[in-house]
Order: C-alpha cells, then structure tokens, then sequence
C-alpha cells in the first residue's frame, strides 16, 4: 500500500458532539425547541480530553482535528473566556507533546445562540461574517503557537443546506425553493466565502507556515439512469454542493488543501419538481417523503450494505472522489472524516479496510494526498440522536463516560503504525 512519509493517520471530532456543557450554543436552544435528545454532558470530553489523548495515543494516530466551541470561548458578544481558550491551548500542546498533530476546525455546526437573538435570519443578514472573524481573531491569537492546520468550516454546504434550507439545523428556515437564487444569487455562500477568506488570512498572517482549508463533504455522485437527462442533473448537483465554493476558494487563492469528508454514494435524477431540475436520492430525502412517494417520484437507493444510518457503503467511491478533487483543483487532498455508525461493531473493520484500500488506489494513480482522519475518536451526539455509534472507542454515558475499544480499533492501530503496509 503506497502512503507518502509524513501521510497523516488520525481521528476527527466536533467540539459539540463530544464536549458536553455547551449551553449557550444554539443547538441546546434548538433541541430543546424540537424536542430532540438533549447532547448535555456528551462525552464528556471537556474534562475527559487526557482519556481522549490516550485513545488516540493507543490507535498510534499522529494527527487529531477537534473543534473550538464558539460559544463558549465567546458566551456574549465581544466578551471572551480565557480559561477556556487557555485550556484548548493546552490540549493542543498535549497532542504535539505525544506527537500527535493538531487540526482545528473553527466552525463546525454549532454556533453562540446569542448570533440568533440579534439577527434571527443568521447568515442571510449582514453581520456573522464580522462576529466570526472576531471569534477566529481570538482563536488563532491562543493557538498560533501550538497548531499549524486549520479548517475554516466544516461541510459549509451541508450546514448551510440543512439551516438555511431544509429547517434541520437552527436557525431552521426553509430556502429549500429556488435554492439558486437563495443560496447563489442572493450571497449566502459568497458570505461564507469572504468569511473564509478572512479567516485564512488573518491565520496565514500569524503562521506563516499554516495550511488552512474546508472540509467538504462529497460524496458519490451517479446518474440515476444512464440518460443525459439525469447525467445533466448529476453534474448540476455537484456543481452546487461539492464545486461552487471550492471554485470561489480557489480563486480567491484560499485554499492550501482540500479537506474531504466522505461518507457515501447517491444516485441522482432528473426531475422538474425538485430545485436546480435535480433530485438527488440521500437517504434523508426517502426518509422525509416516505418510501412510496420517493419511488413514485423516481428515487433510486442502492443494493449495498448500509450503515445504521441507513448510508450504502461504497469504499471505491472514495478513490473516485479522491482522485477527481486532486485533479480538478491540483491541491493536496486530506481525507478529514471517513467512517460509520455501527452500534454492533459488524462492518467497521471491513468498512476501514476496503475504504483505505481505495484511498491507496488514488494515491497510485498519483493523487496527492495528505492523510486519512476516521470520524470518529469515541461516540458522540449525532445532531439530535444519541443512537448512531461512531466511534473507535465506545462511549458509556452510565458508567462515567468509561471509553472502550470498539471494533476496527485494533486494525486502525496498525494500519497507523504501518503507514498502511499491513493492508499489502
Ligand atoms: C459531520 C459530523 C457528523 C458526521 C456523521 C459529518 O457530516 O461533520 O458532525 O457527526 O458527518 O453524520
């Protein structure tokens, strides 16, 4: 298995799904308006980081991305917590200690309910992209000295489809309709763009050596049916979700890698009902209209195995969509998060195996690549769900947040260990 010196083998998480007592964040806000399952102490990983650095330390993982909790470095607007920057301060510090590096996200779903109370429309409002790089501004000033790779957003599109569009994350409003005109012609994701932008510049100006990047989530796209109908709907679709804002980063010379979040493959058709002429068939939209309806309206899911969330499991996608980023944009390409609910621990080990294998074809056909970060280190609050089970490690939220090797642990270990050769 060919994986270049220096290639990074780690975990991924967020700072909500994992840290507990984030109070002030606007999903406790929205959680409690929805009814969802309270994420309260999560995993407890506030206080429990030093069990995390020895997960991570028995998975001989050299890299670790976690997120910095907006809300809580910044509880009111302008003022900030230093005790609590002083502490992800250390962590990092403690990860480079054990040799493991440092990936800090700086915007990973959640944000301060107090963004919402003074401008309810968010980000379709002027003003977040000002608060965001005040935030960043604090942020990098703690951690210059410690962390090198940072990522700006996480899965923007996803985040702001799901927000802005779908009313599945807060602020909850509905765009979903004309999604070109909401989302491109209007400037949310120019918005996006330009907070992108300050954020890397203002890291590039503290460390000069930083590589600051999204993560975008991409996944597999195929034509529902081989007519250029649903090709052109496929192509329509990648355009918006995985190219749109890479090709504004890329111009504005903002990007220094790509982060890729793979998880899937979805077929996608032609179809005048839905937005952009595209129905693309995620497992979430079968779910939303119901099985019959979605297949009347010619929704087409996949014969793979699936994963308790209900995604297919398609490893070679990850090559495919490795592959074609490297050669799209010519930047190198880091896989920051790869993995799978799997509460009974029966197709992790597989699912690691067969996804690195693919990711080793890539880097055969001459993809540059910069590492592989599973998601995730330890179950965590999947967004209004405690049941999906992520992690490396279990999580047991009865018995003192105890965290346990899960499978496909022991096989990450040696894949880390080997760089990838026990896979040859
Ligand atoms: C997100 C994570 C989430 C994971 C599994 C990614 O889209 O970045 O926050 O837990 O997928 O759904």
């Amino acid at each position: 298995m060919a994986f270049p010196k220096g290639f990074l083998w780690g975990c991924a998480s967020s700072a909500y799904q994992v840290e507990g007592g984030n109070l002030r964040s606007n999903w406790a806000a929205w959680e409690r308006r929805k009814g969802l399952a309270p994420c309260g102490a999560a995993a407890n990983s506030w206080d429990l980081w030093r069990e995390d650095l020895a997960c991570l330390k028995a998975l001989n993982a050299n890299a670790y991305r976690f997120s910095v909790e907006w809300s809580r470095v910044e509880p009111h607007p302008g003022e900030f917590d230093q005790a609590a920057l002083d502490r992800y301060t250390e962590m990092a510090r403690a990860l480079r200690q054990a040799g493991i590096r440092p990936i800090v996200t700086l915007h990973h779903f959640s944000e301060p309910a107090w963004l919402y109370e003074r401008r309810p429309k968010g980000w379709l409002e002027d003003g977040p992209e000002e608060d965001f790089t005040r935030f960043v501004d604090r942020v990098v000033l703690a951690l210059r000295g410690e962390v090198d790779d940072w990522i700006t957003f996480n899965e923007p599109m996803v985040w702001l489809l799901s927000a802005y569009g779908l009313g599945r994350f807060p602020p909850g409003l509905h765009r979903i309709i004309s999604l070109e005109r909401n989302f491109i012609k209007n400037g949310l994701i120019d918005r996006v763009a330009r907070a992108h932008r300050a954020a890397y510049l203002l890291i590039r100006g503290a460390i000069p050596k930083a590589r600051v990047a999204i993560a975008q989530n991409v996944v597999d796209l195929e034509p529902a049916r081989p007519r250029v109908s649903d090709l052109e709907a496929t192509q329509a679709w990648d355009r918006f979700m995985h190219r749109h804002l890479l090709d504004l980063l890329k111009s504005s010379k903002t990007l220094d890698f790509i982060g890729l979040n793979y998880y899937t493959r979805i077929f996608v058709r032609g179809s005048r009902l839905f937005p952009l002429g595209t129905m693309p068939c995620y497992r979430e939209l079968e779910v939303l209209l119901g099985r019959p309806l979605f297949r009347l309206l010619g929704g087409r899911r996949g014969g793979r195995p699936e994963t308790d969330m209900g995604w297919e499991i398609v490893p070679e996608g990850l090559g495919r969509v490795a592959l074609s980023l490297w050669r799209a944009y010519g930047l190198p390409v880091f896989v920051t998060e790869n993995g799978l609910a799997d509460a009974a621990g029966d197709r992790r080990e597989a699912f690691l195996r067969e996804h690195v294998a693919a990711l080793a074809g890539a880097a055969a056909q001459g993809a540059e690549l910069m590492g592989y970060l599973h998601w995730s280190l330890i179950d965590n609050y999947e967004w209004g769900d405690w049941g999906p089970r992520f992690g490396l490690f279990s999580v047991d939220r009865e018995r003192g947040f105890r965290r346990d090797p899960a499978a496909g642990s022991k096989l990450f270990a040696e894949l880390a260990a080997s760089n990838g050769a026990c896979l040859s």
